[in-house]
């Protein structure tokens, strides 16, 4: 079976639980945790701000921070004490090469997220900075939408700037990931995979998370 990661996202938790509900899917084996951060501006949507990171960081699981946020440059101190991962949109930074690094140097992982539209292209000259590349299978936003599974494309050639590049980078696929697909997107490429509601709307999520790894199986 192939070793991809599952990193539930909190956008579909439920929120007077938050705790419950991490609790919950770190008992189910839980490697990550997701959490979208939106502004208002760059998605139409409100989540969570910089206390809420800071209390997940203490429950054990690694956060993997989402930023869908403008002007990043400001954001990314705020979420950078608690954070694993960090990433942020290419869509959304004006000096994505200076915000990498800026990630880098506070000893976290840098992750640069493309939306469905945007050609892996983008992202060519910061591979040498990179640690996660986050390929969105929906338009930001929301949870619960349709997985875009002509993204798998995307992937495959992101993998292989990846091999191009020498390093270990993670890829990953965010958005309506569910078993029907993951083998998919994990057969391209892809090494964490992000679940949200497929995952939280499971009446047994540990069942959820092992069918999600178990579809993936004939990956190699
Ligand atoms: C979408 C978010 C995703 C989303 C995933 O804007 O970045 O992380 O919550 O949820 P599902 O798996 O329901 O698409
Ligand atoms: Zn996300």
């Amino acid at each position: 079976m192939s070793k991809v990661k599952v990193a539930p996202s909190l956008l579909s938790a439920d929120p007077i639980n938050l705790a419950a509900e991490v609790a919950s899917v770190k008992e189910a084996g839980a490697d990550l945790l997701h959490l979208d951060i939106m502004d208002g501006h760059f998605v139409p949507n409100l989540t969570y701000g910089p206390p809420v990171a800071e209390s997940l960081h203490g429950f054990g699981v690694p956060l993997d921070i989402h930023l869908m946020v403008d002007n990043p440059d400001l954001i990314v101190p705020l979420f950078i004490p608690y954070a694993s991962y960090l990433t942020v949109h290419v869509e959304a930074a004006t000096h994505l090469h200076r915000i990498l690094q800026s990630i880098k140097d506070r000893g976290v992982k840098a992750g640069v997220a493309l939306n469905p539209a945007t050609p892996p292209e983008t992202i060519s000259y910061v591979m040498d900075l990179v640690d996660l590349v986050v390929v969105m299978a929906v338009n930001p936003g929301w949870g619960g939408q349709k997985c875009l599974t002509g993204m798998a494309r995307k992937v495959s050639a992101v993998r292989s700037m990846v091999e191009s590049s020498g390093r270990h980078v993670d890829i990953e696929v965010d958005g309506g990931v569910t078993p029907k697909n993951a083998g998919l997107f994990v057969a391209a490429g892809a090494t964490i995979l992000v679940s949200g509601s497929f995952l939280f709307e499971a009446p047994v999520r540990r069942d959820a998370i092992i069918a999600l790894r178990e579809s993936t199986a004939e990956v190699p």
